[in-house]
Protein backbone atom coordinates (compact mmCIF):
# COMPACT_ATOMS: atom_id res chain seq x y z
CA UNK A 1 0.00 0.00 0.00
CA UNK A 2 1.01 3.54 -0.57
CA UNK A 3 3.80 4.61 1.90
CA UNK A 4 5.11 7.59 0.08
CA UNK A 5 2.90 9.85 2.29
CA UNK A 6 -0.38 9.58 3.91
CA UNK A 7 -1.96 10.33 0.76
CA UNK A 8 -4.24 7.35 -0.55
CA UNK A 9 -2.53 5.78 -4.00
CA UNK A 10 -4.41 5.65 -6.56
CA UNK A 11 -3.10 3.52 -9.43
CA UNK A 12 -5.13 5.52 -12.95
CA UNK A 13 -4.77 2.31 -15.57
CA UNK A 14 -5.24 4.34 -19.22
CA UNK A 15 -6.38 2.23 -22.17
CA UNK A 16 -5.99 2.84 -25.64
CA UNK A 17 -9.17 4.99 -26.20
CA UNK A 18 -10.02 8.12 -27.79
CA UNK A 19 -11.16 9.27 -24.09
CA UNK A 20 -7.25 8.33 -22.90
CA UNK A 21 -7.43 12.57 -22.66
CA UNK A 22 -10.01 12.74 -20.03
CA UNK A 23 -7.68 10.89 -17.53
CA UNK A 24 -5.58 13.66 -16.99
CA UNK A 25 -8.08 15.36 -15.63
CA UNK A 26 -9.01 12.74 -14.00
CA UNK A 27 -6.06 12.70 -12.36
CA UNK A 28 -6.07 16.48 -11.45
CA UNK A 29 -9.17 16.01 -9.79
CA UNK A 30 -7.64 13.36 -7.52
CA UNK A 31 -4.95 15.63 -6.51
CA UNK A 32 -7.27 18.38 -5.72
CA UNK A 33 -9.19 15.58 -3.87
CA UNK A 34 -5.60 14.62 -1.94
CA UNK A 35 -4.66 11.63 -3.80
CA UNK A 36 -1.54 10.64 -5.17
CA UNK A 37 -2.38 9.42 -8.52
CA UNK A 38 -0.01 7.34 -10.05
CA UNK A 39 -0.43 6.44 -13.91
CA UNK A 40 0.07 3.08 -15.50
CA UNK A 41 -0.47 2.87 -19.43
CA UNK A 42 -1.01 0.34 -22.24
CA UNK A 43 0.88 0.66 -25.38
CA UNK A 44 -1.69 1.55 -27.11
CA UNK A 45 -2.90 4.51 -24.81
CA UNK A 46 0.60 5.57 -25.59
CA UNK A 47 -0.70 6.21 -29.00
CA UNK A 48 -3.59 8.97 -27.62
CA UNK A 49 -2.01 10.40 -25.18
CA UNK A 50 1.89 10.68 -24.12
CA UNK A 51 3.85 9.51 -20.91
CA UNK A 52 5.23 12.88 -20.65
CA UNK A 53 1.93 14.34 -19.74
CA UNK A 54 1.05 11.96 -16.83
CA UNK A 55 4.35 12.45 -15.84
CA UNK A 56 4.58 16.39 -15.28
CA UNK A 57 1.12 15.97 -14.08
CA UNK A 58 1.90 13.68 -11.37
CA UNK A 59 5.94 13.53 -10.92
CA UNK A 60 6.12 10.12 -10.66
CA UNK A 61 7.46 7.26 -13.47
CA UNK A 62 4.91 6.30 -15.58
CA UNK A 63 4.50 2.74 -16.21
CA UNK A 64 4.02 1.28 -19.31
CA UNK A 65 6.19 -2.19 -20.16
CA UNK A 66 6.34 -5.05 -18.28
CA UNK A 67 10.41 -5.30 -18.23
CA UNK A 68 10.92 -0.81 -18.84
CA UNK A 69 11.65 -0.38 -14.82
CA UNK A 70 15.73 -1.64 -14.76
CA UNK A 71 15.20 -0.87 -10.80
CA UNK A 72 12.32 -2.88 -9.90
CA UNK A 73 12.16 -6.56 -12.10
CA UNK A 74 8.63 -7.32 -10.51
CA UNK A 75 7.18 -4.11 -11.79
CA UNK A 76 3.83 -5.60 -11.44
CA UNK A 77 3.53 -6.90 -8.20
CA UNK A 78 5.13 -3.73 -6.74
CA UNK A 79 2.29 -1.08 -8.94
CA UNK A 80 -0.61 -3.94 -7.46
CA UNK A 81 0.17 -3.77 -4.16
CA UNK A 82 1.24 -0.27 -3.34
CA UNK A 83 -2.42 1.06 -5.13
CA UNK A 84 -4.80 1.68 -2.38
CA UNK A 85 -7.34 1.83 -5.17
CA UNK A 86 -6.99 0.91 -8.65
CA UNK A 87 -9.01 3.06 -11.08
CA UNK A 88 -9.21 1.66 -15.36
CA UNK A 89 -10.09 5.06 -17.01
CA UNK A 90 -11.03 4.47 -19.52
CA UNK A 91 -11.89 1.08 -19.66
CA UNK A 92 -11.93 -0.44 -23.44
CA UNK A 93 -13.70 -3.65 -24.13
CA UNK A 94 -10.23 -5.36 -24.46
CA UNK A 95 -8.89 -4.82 -20.68
CA UNK A 96 -12.73 -5.63 -19.19
CA UNK A 97 -11.96 -8.96 -21.37
CA UNK A 98 -8.88 -9.77 -20.27
CA UNK A 99 -10.05 -8.92 -16.45
CA UNK A 100 -12.81 -11.50 -16.74
CA UNK A 101 -10.94 -14.20 -18.15
CA UNK A 102 -7.68 -13.71 -15.84
CA UNK A 103 -5.23 -12.80 -19.25
CA UNK A 104 -2.02 -11.07 -17.99
CA UNK A 105 -0.38 -10.51 -21.36
CA UNK A 106 1.39 -7.05 -20.10
CA UNK A 107 2.07 -4.50 -17.54
CA UNK A 108 -1.45 -3.60 -16.97
CA UNK A 109 -3.49 -6.56 -17.33
CA UNK A 110 -0.84 -8.60 -15.11
CA UNK A 111 -1.08 -5.69 -12.60
CA UNK A 112 -4.81 -5.83 -12.33
CA UNK A 113 -5.09 -9.69 -11.65
CA UNK A 114 -2.06 -9.19 -8.94
CA UNK A 115 -3.55 -6.73 -7.18
CA UNK A 116 -5.09 -7.07 -3.88
CA UNK A 117 -7.02 -3.65 -3.98
CA UNK A 118 -10.09 -2.31 -4.84
CA UNK A 119 -10.78 -1.93 -8.98
CA UNK A 120 -13.15 0.46 -10.21
CA UNK A 121 -13.44 0.11 -13.96
CA UNK A 122 -14.81 3.22 -16.13
CA UNK A 123 -15.87 1.50 -19.82
CA UNK A 124 -15.87 3.73 -22.89
CA UNK A 125 -16.40 2.82 -26.73
CA UNK A 126 -18.47 2.40 -29.53
CA UNK A 127 -21.87 1.77 -28.92
CA UNK A 128 -21.78 -1.81 -30.93
CA UNK A 129 -18.93 -2.93 -28.68
CA UNK A 130 -20.42 -1.94 -25.74
CA UNK A 131 -23.49 -3.77 -26.15
CA UNK A 132 -22.07 -6.73 -27.77
CA UNK A 133 -23.08 -9.43 -25.23
CA UNK A 134 -19.29 -10.45 -25.12
CA UNK A 135 -18.57 -7.36 -23.00
CA UNK A 136 -22.08 -6.94 -21.21
CA UNK A 137 -21.12 -11.28 -19.59
CA UNK A 138 -17.65 -9.81 -18.97
CA UNK A 139 -18.78 -6.99 -17.16
CA UNK A 140 -21.15 -8.94 -15.31
CA UNK A 141 -18.43 -11.73 -14.50
CA UNK A 142 -16.27 -8.40 -12.88
CA UNK A 143 -19.38 -7.10 -11.05
CA UNK A 144 -20.01 -10.85 -9.63
CA UNK A 145 -16.26 -10.63 -8.30
CA UNK A 146 -17.34 -6.97 -7.11
CA UNK A 147 -15.21 -4.81 -8.89
CA UNK A 148 -16.86 -1.47 -9.02
CA UNK A 149 -18.55 -0.13 -12.73
CA UNK A 150 -18.84 3.39 -13.38
CA UNK A 151 -21.21 2.93 -16.28
CA UNK A 152 -20.58 5.00 -19.59
CA UNK A 153 -22.96 7.84 -20.64
CA UNK A 154 -24.95 8.54 -23.88
CA UNK A 155 -23.71 11.29 -25.93
CA UNK A 156 -21.67 11.86 -29.07
CA UNK A 157 -18.89 9.03 -29.54
CA UNK A 158 -15.92 9.37 -31.62
CA UNK A 159 -17.44 7.27 -34.47
CA UNK A 160 -20.09 9.50 -34.89
CA UNK A 161 -22.94 8.04 -32.90
CA UNK A 162 -25.00 9.82 -30.23
CA UNK A 163 -24.85 6.85 -27.86
CA UNK A 164 -24.39 4.99 -25.02
CA UNK A 165 -20.67 4.29 -24.68
CA UNK A 166 -18.88 7.86 -23.51
CA UNK A 167 -16.89 7.62 -20.32
CA UNK A 168 -18.33 8.95 -17.79
CA UNK A 169 -18.11 12.27 -16.43
CA UNK A 170 -14.62 12.65 -14.75
CA UNK A 171 -16.05 14.28 -11.35
CA UNK A 172 -18.41 11.34 -11.43
CA UNK A 173 -15.90 8.94 -11.66
CA UNK A 174 -13.74 10.53 -8.91
CA UNK A 175 -16.25 10.05 -6.63
CA UNK A 176 -17.00 6.87 -7.17
CA UNK A 177 -13.09 6.24 -6.67
CA UNK A 178 -12.92 8.02 -3.42
CA UNK A 179 -16.22 6.19 -2.04
CA UNK A 180 -14.23 2.66 -3.17
CA UNK A 181 -11.20 4.41 -1.24
CA UNK A 182 -13.61 5.03 2.13
CA UNK A 183 -15.14 2.14 2.16
CA UNK A 184 -11.91 0.13 1.68
CA UNK A 185 -9.97 1.57 4.63
CA UNK A 186 -13.00 2.27 6.68
CA UNK A 187 -11.96 0.51 10.11
CA UNK A 188 -14.77 -1.90 9.37
CA UNK A 189 -13.51 -2.97 6.03
CA UNK A 190 -10.81 -6.43 7.14
CA UNK A 191 -13.39 -7.17 10.43
CA UNK A 192 -15.12 -10.25 8.55
CA UNK A 193 -12.25 -10.85 6.43
CA UNK A 194 -12.31 -14.78 6.40
CA UNK A 195 -16.30 -15.26 8.00
CA UNK A 196 -18.88 -16.89 5.49
CA UNK A 197 -22.06 -14.79 5.68
CA UNK A 198 -25.43 -16.60 5.21
CA UNK A 199 -28.34 -14.40 4.69
CA UNK A 200 -31.99 -15.01 4.53
CA UNK A 201 -33.92 -12.07 2.56
CA UNK A 202 -37.06 -11.03 1.09
CA UNK A 203 -40.46 -12.97 1.38
CA UNK A 204 -41.57 -15.85 0.64
CA UNK A 205 -44.36 -16.72 -2.21
CA UNK A 206 -46.49 -19.73 -1.51
CA UNK A 207 -48.38 -20.54 -4.45
CA UNK A 208 -52.38 -21.47 -4.22
CA UNK A 209 -52.10 -21.91 -7.84
CA UNK A 210 -50.01 -21.12 -11.18
CA UNK A 211 -51.13 -17.62 -10.83
CA UNK A 212 -51.59 -16.97 -7.04
CA UNK A 213 -49.46 -16.76 -3.94
CA UNK A 214 -49.78 -16.17 -0.09
CA UNK A 215 -47.21 -13.79 0.90
CA UNK A 216 -46.21 -10.54 2.54
CA UNK A 217 -44.82 -7.08 2.49
CA UNK A 218 -41.22 -7.42 2.49
CA UNK A 219 -39.14 -5.76 0.39
CA UNK A 220 -35.92 -7.72 0.81
CA UNK A 221 -33.63 -4.10 1.92
CA UNK A 222 -32.88 -4.93 5.08
CA UNK A 223 -31.64 -8.78 3.95
CA UNK A 224 -29.88 -6.97 0.93
CA UNK A 225 -28.30 -4.39 3.07
CA UNK A 226 -27.07 -6.54 5.23
CA UNK A 227 -25.41 -8.59 2.53
CA UNK A 228 -23.80 -5.77 0.74
CA UNK A 229 -22.73 -4.47 4.65
CA UNK A 230 -20.93 -7.70 5.01
CA UNK A 231 -19.14 -8.04 1.27
CA UNK A 232 -17.88 -4.51 2.05
CA UNK A 233 -16.66 -5.70 5.67
CA UNK A 234 -14.71 -8.39 3.76
CA UNK A 235 -16.89 -11.66 4.19
CA UNK A 236 -17.79 -13.99 1.50
CA UNK A 237 -21.64 -13.61 1.55
CA UNK A 238 -24.29 -16.21 0.23
CA UNK A 239 -27.97 -14.57 -0.28
CA UNK A 240 -30.81 -16.41 -0.31
CA UNK A 241 -33.53 -14.04 -1.53
CA UNK A 242 -37.06 -14.48 -1.82
CA UNK A 243 -39.01 -12.57 -4.93
CA UNK A 244 -37.93 -9.12 -4.85
CA UNK A 245 -38.16 -6.36 -7.58
CA UNK A 246 -34.66 -5.01 -6.08
CA UNK A 247 -31.34 -6.18 -7.76
CA UNK A 248 -29.22 -8.68 -5.96
CA UNK A 249 -26.01 -6.97 -4.74
CA UNK A 250 -22.90 -7.20 -6.68
CA UNK A 251 -20.01 -9.69 -4.99
CA UNK A 252 -22.25 -11.96 -3.56
CA UNK A 253 -23.10 -15.13 -4.28
CA UNK A 254 -26.50 -14.55 -4.80
CA UNK A 255 -29.33 -18.06 -4.53
CA UNK A 256 -32.98 -16.80 -5.64
CA UNK A 257 -36.15 -18.96 -4.51
CA UNK A 258 -39.70 -18.53 -4.22
CA UNK A 259 -41.02 -20.54 -1.41
CA UNK A 260 -40.05 -21.55 2.25
CA UNK A 261 -39.37 -25.19 1.27
CA UNK A 262 -36.71 -23.53 -1.21
CA UNK A 263 -35.54 -21.32 1.01
CA UNK A 264 -35.19 -23.79 3.69
CA UNK A 265 -33.53 -26.17 1.07
CA UNK A 266 -30.93 -23.55 -0.52
CA UNK A 267 -29.76 -22.42 3.77
CA UNK A 268 -29.42 -26.23 4.53
CA UNK A 269 -26.93 -26.45 1.55
CA UNK A 270 -24.99 -23.51 2.41
CA UNK A 271 -25.06 -23.97 6.24
CA UNK A 272 -22.23 -26.16 6.39
CA UNK A 273 -19.83 -23.94 4.94
CA UNK A 274 -21.07 -21.03 7.18
CA UNK A 275 -19.51 -19.31 10.13
CA UNK A 276 -22.74 -16.22 10.85
CA UNK A 277 -25.96 -16.93 9.44
CA UNK A 278 -28.60 -14.03 9.79
CA UNK A 279 -32.19 -15.02 9.31
CA UNK A 280 -34.08 -11.47 7.75
CA UNK A 281 -36.69 -13.17 5.80
CA UNK A 282 -40.14 -12.94 6.31
CA UNK A 283 -40.61 -16.38 5.50
CA UNK A 284 -44.33 -17.93 5.78
CA UNK A 285 -45.17 -19.87 8.85
CA UNK A 286 -47.64 -21.50 6.63
CA UNK A 287 -48.23 -22.99 2.92
CA UNK A 288 -51.45 -24.20 1.18
CA UNK A 289 -51.09 -28.14 1.63
CA UNK A 290 -52.31 -28.91 -2.44
CA UNK A 291 -51.51 -26.02 -4.86
CA UNK A 292 -53.90 -26.56 -8.03
CA UNK A 293 -51.89 -27.21 -11.07
CA UNK A 294 -54.30 -25.25 -13.10
CA UNK A 295 -55.67 -21.28 -12.81
CA UNK A 296 -58.66 -21.83 -10.27
CA UNK A 297 -61.59 -20.17 -12.13
CA UNK A 298 -64.13 -18.10 -9.76
CA UNK A 299 -67.17 -19.71 -9.32
CA UNK A 300 -70.69 -17.97 -7.77
CA UNK A 301 -69.79 -20.12 -4.81
CA UNK A 302 -67.44 -18.84 -2.02
CA UNK A 303 -64.18 -19.94 -1.80
CA UNK A 304 -64.27 -21.90 2.00
CA UNK A 305 -61.20 -22.68 2.77
CA UNK A 306 -57.63 -23.24 1.80
CA UNK A 307 -56.06 -26.00 3.95
CA UNK A 308 -52.46 -24.65 5.09
CA UNK A 309 -49.91 -26.60 6.89
CA UNK A 310 -46.70 -25.49 8.31
CA UNK A 311 -43.66 -24.45 6.28
CA UNK A 312 -39.96 -25.41 7.88
CA UNK A 313 -38.77 -23.58 10.36
CA UNK A 314 -35.29 -22.69 9.03
CA UNK A 315 -33.98 -20.50 11.91
CA UNK A 316 -35.03 -22.81 14.36
CA UNK A 317 -33.63 -25.75 12.24
CA UNK A 318 -30.18 -24.16 11.89
CA UNK A 319 -29.84 -22.83 15.75
CA UNK A 320 -30.89 -26.43 16.63
CA UNK A 321 -27.80 -27.80 14.77
CA UNK A 322 -25.09 -24.30 14.89
CA UNK A 323 -22.11 -25.76 16.40
CA UNK A 324 -19.13 -22.73 16.67
CA UNK A 325 -21.83 -20.51 14.10
CA UNK A 326 -23.41 -17.26 15.46
CA UNK A 327 -26.75 -17.37 14.25
CA UNK A 328 -28.95 -14.48 14.49
CA UNK A 329 -32.67 -14.00 13.84
CA UNK A 330 -34.93 -11.06 13.21
CA UNK A 331 -38.34 -10.00 14.25
CA UNK A 332 -40.62 -7.84 13.35
CA UNK A 333 -43.40 -6.68 16.30
CA UNK A 334 -45.95 -4.40 16.52
CA UNK A 335 -46.82 -4.54 20.15
CA UNK A 336 -44.90 -6.12 23.47
CA UNK A 337 -41.94 -6.13 21.13
CA UNK A 338 -39.31 -7.19 24.09
CA UNK A 339 -41.16 -9.29 25.52
CA UNK A 340 -42.07 -11.20 22.14
CA UNK A 341 -38.10 -11.05 21.32
CA UNK A 342 -37.44 -12.73 24.37
CA UNK A 343 -39.96 -16.11 23.64
CA UNK A 344 -38.51 -16.18 19.71
CA UNK A 345 -35.08 -15.78 21.32
CA UNK A 346 -35.62 -18.91 23.29
CA UNK A 347 -38.09 -20.82 21.57
CA UNK A 348 -36.08 -20.89 18.14
CA UNK A 349 -32.80 -21.72 20.17
CA UNK A 350 -31.00 -18.36 18.19
CA UNK A 351 -27.82 -16.17 19.63
CA UNK A 352 -29.42 -13.06 19.16
CA UNK A 353 -32.67 -11.57 17.65
CA UNK A 354 -32.98 -8.05 15.80
CA UNK A 355 -36.50 -6.95 17.18
CA UNK A 356 -37.92 -4.26 14.67
CA UNK A 357 -40.84 -2.24 15.58
CA UNK A 358 -42.97 -2.76 12.40
CA UNK A 359 -45.71 -0.36 13.84
CA UNK A 360 -44.08 2.45 12.87
CA UNK A 361 -43.91 3.93 9.15
CA UNK A 362 -40.28 4.48 9.22
CA UNK A 363 -39.57 0.78 10.45
CA UNK A 364 -39.55 -2.63 9.05
CA UNK A 365 -41.33 -3.76 5.74
CA UNK A 366 -40.21 -1.66 2.38
CA UNK A 367 -39.08 1.03 4.80
CA UNK A 368 -35.54 2.89 4.41
CA UNK A 369 -35.08 2.97 7.94
CA UNK A 370 -35.00 0.67 11.02
CA UNK A 371 -35.83 1.12 15.02
CA UNK A 372 -34.61 -2.10 16.42
CA UNK A 373 -33.67 -3.94 19.86
CA UNK A 374 -30.40 -6.34 19.79
CA UNK A 375 -31.99 -9.02 21.88
CA UNK A 376 -29.59 -11.51 23.55
CA UNK A 377 -30.01 -13.87 26.70
CA UNK A 378 -28.06 -11.26 28.33
CA UNK A 379 -30.75 -8.73 27.53
CA UNK A 380 -32.09 -6.03 25.12
CA UNK A 381 -30.06 -2.73 23.84
CA UNK A 382 -31.90 -0.46 21.82
CA UNK A 383 -30.28 0.87 18.64
CA UNK A 384 -31.62 4.08 17.66
CA UNK A 385 -33.36 5.05 13.84
CA UNK A 386 -30.71 3.91 11.37
CA UNK A 387 -30.90 3.86 7.79
CA UNK A 388 -31.06 -0.16 6.79
CA UNK A 389 -27.41 0.07 5.94
CA UNK A 390 -26.01 1.48 9.47
CA UNK A 391 -28.41 -0.93 11.10
CA UNK A 392 -26.70 -3.67 9.20
CA UNK A 393 -23.51 -2.43 10.05
CA UNK A 394 -24.24 -2.16 13.51
CA UNK A 395 -25.80 -5.91 13.56
CA UNK A 396 -22.77 -7.44 11.58
CA UNK A 397 -20.58 -5.64 14.42
CA UNK A 398 -22.37 -7.88 17.08
CA UNK A 399 -22.74 -10.47 15.30
CA UNK A 400 -19.09 -10.75 15.49
CA UNK A 401 -18.30 -10.15 18.49
CA UNK A 402 -20.66 -12.80 19.69
O1 LIG B 1 -37.43 -6.82 3.57
P1 LIG B 1 -37.76 -5.49 4.20
O2 LIG B 1 -38.92 -4.79 3.52
O3 LIG B 1 -36.56 -4.61 4.37
O4 LIG B 1 -38.31 -5.81 5.68
C1 LIG B 1 -37.44 -6.36 6.58
C2 LIG B 1 -38.19 -7.25 7.60
C3 LIG B 1 -39.18 -6.41 8.36
C4 LIG B 1 -38.90 -8.38 6.88
C5 LIG B 1 -37.06 -7.83 8.53
O5 LIG B 1 -36.42 -6.77 9.17
C6 LIG B 1 -37.65 -8.74 9.60
O6 LIG B 1 -38.02 -8.30 10.68
N1 LIG B 1 -37.73 -10.08 9.32
C7 LIG B 1 -38.33 -11.05 10.20
C8 LIG B 1 -39.82 -11.03 10.04
C9 LIG B 1 -40.53 -11.85 11.12
O7 LIG B 1 -41.17 -11.36 11.97
O8 LIG B 1 -40.29 -13.08 11.08
P2 LIG B 1 -40.96 -14.19 12.07
O9 LIG B 1 -41.36 -13.67 13.37
O10 LIG B 1 -42.00 -14.86 11.26
O11 LIG B 1 -39.74 -15.12 12.24
C10 LIG B 1 -38.72 -14.92 13.19
C11 LIG B 1 -37.42 -15.40 12.61
O12 LIG B 1 -37.53 -16.76 12.17
C12 LIG B 1 -36.94 -14.60 11.42
O13 LIG B 1 -35.53 -14.51 11.51
C13 LIG B 1 -37.35 -15.47 10.22
O14 LIG B 1 -36.47 -15.27 9.11
C14 LIG B 1 -37.21 -16.87 10.80
N2 LIG B 1 -38.14 -17.85 10.22
C15 LIG B 1 -39.48 -17.71 10.34
C16 LIG B 1 -40.32 -18.68 9.82
C17 LIG B 1 -39.78 -19.80 9.17
N3 LIG B 1 -40.54 -20.73 8.65
N4 LIG B 1 -38.44 -19.91 9.06
C18 LIG B 1 -37.62 -18.95 9.56
O15 LIG B 1 -36.38 -19.06 9.45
Amino acid sequence: MSDRTDEPCVLVCVTGCIAAYKACEIVRLLQKRGCRAKVLMTEHATKFVGPTTFRSLTHEKVAVGLFDDPEDPIHHISLAQEADVVLVAPATANILAKMAHGIADDLMSTTLLATPSPIVVTPAMNVGMWEAPATQENLETLRRRGVNVVEPGEGYLACGDVAKGRLAEPEQIVEATLDVLARSSSPDAKLLAGERVLITAGPTHEPIDPVRYIGNRSSGKMGIALAEAARDMGAQVTLVLGPTSLEPPRGVTCIPVETAQQMHDAVIDAFDASTIVICAAAVADYTPAHPADHKLKKSAEPLDSVELVQTPDILGEISAHKGGRRVIGFAAETDRLLEHAQAKLERKGCDAIVANDVSRADSGFGSDTDKAWWVTSDGAEELPTLAKADLARAVLRRAYDL
